[in-house]
């Protein structure tokens, strides 16, 4: 497959080079696609006073209309599914069907949106004045910077945008320097269907290209009461405090450690798909990647062969070539943290299968690696860092309570996965006393989330929901309102102030 016809196919436009331009490259071969300008500070500050001045407008716009909108750029998408899939694996290096998996979870989030504008709902509350009448609504917030990371490089933004914008507010985009292909792929789509949709202007979205001086502007910037920022712990770290020092609000999406916990009741076959996929699948760079198994010990010496085989005959290779199934590491730095934290395991004393880099004939300037298999006795302090590569751990474990302890040790809390046909440890794991993350699944995996859900976790992984359920909630602010409709003038807790 020809890059440049990938290129050319999702209608990229290609840049020339210039100082403190972004160099496009693809993780296939390590090669550069094209470049990308960046945005001054004065660029970045012009959208922003854009935004704002749209946001007056759009959020007076009836919601059900602005659902019309997401409903018209989701068509674009589903007709351009293909192109857009294939320049997701050529710029992140997912497997060309997890790219086009991709496509369709913005295509999700944005038919989720539509129904939405037709639901943003408040509440009536029982007044306990008589002539009065009490609620609650949901009016919109304001322009929303939208910070994503490489390894959901279209997703991410949809399940913001597509939310905020039926929410009536304007949207500002700071992708990831690693993908900023998909970016303009996917933005160019929406500022075509705005062009053609009167009751929008072209400012409510913006896209910002640049570095972390760009993250770190929107992220001080007063006229944006929401940011959502998706990348690591470290990211998050640093720019949850600077927004909250203008009492902004953020909804960070941050790192995970996720596990699984394989049960004595466990459908062996069946646990091992679900684990191979979520360890191995998009190379061990999703913030659901399974990266520890706690394997009770009766059954641990059965997986462990079962896992070795399925490990040893994964097809890596192109993301673009059929019968892949795992491909590039992003770039040279994740494999290096990759090879850091098998040596740091091998040090604890682990036993260690795959991780080694492989060369492919005519992509030698790909990361390619054999998944790895970390296989300990107990677990080890380098196992509660999250290292974004495909690293599986394997652990035993005696008693439930343990395994519980186990899974919940760590200080990330994004996803976690049991694997029983036992009710009552189910139940237990689904309980208040079992997993402390924001997912938690029983017979599926911790990766690959539905859209319908709310997304995000606890403790390191920054709190923050996304998505489905009530995430649009985050995207407005909420209003208690009174109406008094009779002719007295009672006050609330029966306090009396007459002045006559
Ligand atoms: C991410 O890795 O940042 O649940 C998002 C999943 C996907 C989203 C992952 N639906 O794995």
């Amino acid at each position: 497959m020809n890059f440049q016809s990938v290129l050319k196919q999702a209608g990229v436009a290609l840049g020339t080079q210039t100082a403190g331009g972004i160099e496009a490259h693809t993780p296939i071969d390590g090669s550069v696609l094209t470049w990308v300008d960046v945005d001054s500070a004065e660029a970045i500050e012009a959208k922003i006073q854009a935004a704002a001045r749209a946001f007056l407008n759009w959020r007076a716009v009836p919601a059900p209309t602005r659902g019309e909108l997401v409903r018209r750029f989701a068509e674009r998408v589903r007709r351009e599914k293909e192109p857009l899939g294939r320049l997701i694996s050529l710029e992140s290096g997912k497997i060309l069907t997890e790219g086009l998996g991709e496509v369709q979870e913005v295509i999700d989030i944005c038919d989720f949106a539509v129904g939405l504008s037709r639901q943003l709902y408040g509440l009536t509350i029982a007044s306990e004045r008589p002539g009065h009448h009490l609620l609650e609504r949901w009016h919109p917030l304001g322009p929303v910077g939208i910070i994503t990371a490489f390894n959901f490089p279209m997703a991410v933004w949809a399940w913001n945008a597509a939310l905020a914008l039926v929410c009536g507010n304007t949207v500002l985009w700071k992708p990831s320097e690693k993908t900023p292909l998909c970016a303009l792929a996917l933005h160019r789509i929406l500022t075509e269907v705005i062009a053609e949709f009167p009751a929008a202007s072209a400012d409510i979205s913006q896209l910002i290209m640049g570095r972390r001086p760009a993250g770190e502007q929107l992220a001080d910037h007063a006229a944006l009461p929401l940011i959502s920022a998706t990348g690591s712990t470290a990211m998050g770290k640093a720019l949850g405090p600077r927004v909250a020092a203008r009492f902004g609000r953020s909804l960070l999406e941050l790192g995970g450690n996720n596990a699984a916990i394989v049960t004595p009741s466990a459908d062996l076959a069946l646990s091992l798909r679900a684990i191979v996929f979520a360890a191995a699948g998009t190379a061990g760079q999703r913030c659901t990647t399974l990266r520890r198994l706690i394997v009770h010990k009766s059954l641990i010496e059965r997986l462990k062969p079962m896992l070795r085989k399925a490990y040893a005959s994964l097809p890596v290779g192109s993301p673009l070539e059929n019968g892949t199934l795992v491909g590039p590491l992003i770039d040279g730095a994740a494999f290096e943290r990759m090879s850091a934290a098998l040596k740091a395991a091998r040090q604890a004393g682990a036993t260690i299968v795959g991780g080694e880099r492989i060369a492919l004939a005519g992509m030698e300037g790909g990361y390619y690696v054999r998944p790895a298999l970390v296989e300990a006795e107990r677990p080890f302090a380098s196992m509660r860092e999250e290292t974004f590569a495909p690293i599986l751990y394997v652990v035993p474990y005696e008693s439930f309570g343990e395994a519980l302890a186990l899974q919940n040790e760590v200080h990330q809390g994004l996803s976690s996965a049991i694997f029983t046909n036992n009710m009552q440890e189910a139940e237990t794991f689904l309980s208040a006393t079992g997993s402390d993350c924001g997912i938690a699944n029983v017979n599926a995996g911790p990766s690959g989330a539905e859209i319908g859900g709310a997304f995000g976790g606890e403790k390191e992984t920054g709190g923050g929901r996304e998505s489905g359920s009530d995430a649009w909630k985050t995207y407005m602010r909420r209003q208690t309102q009174t109406v008094n409709y009779s002719t007295a003038m009672p006050l609330a807790q029966g306090v009396q102030f007459s002045i006559d």
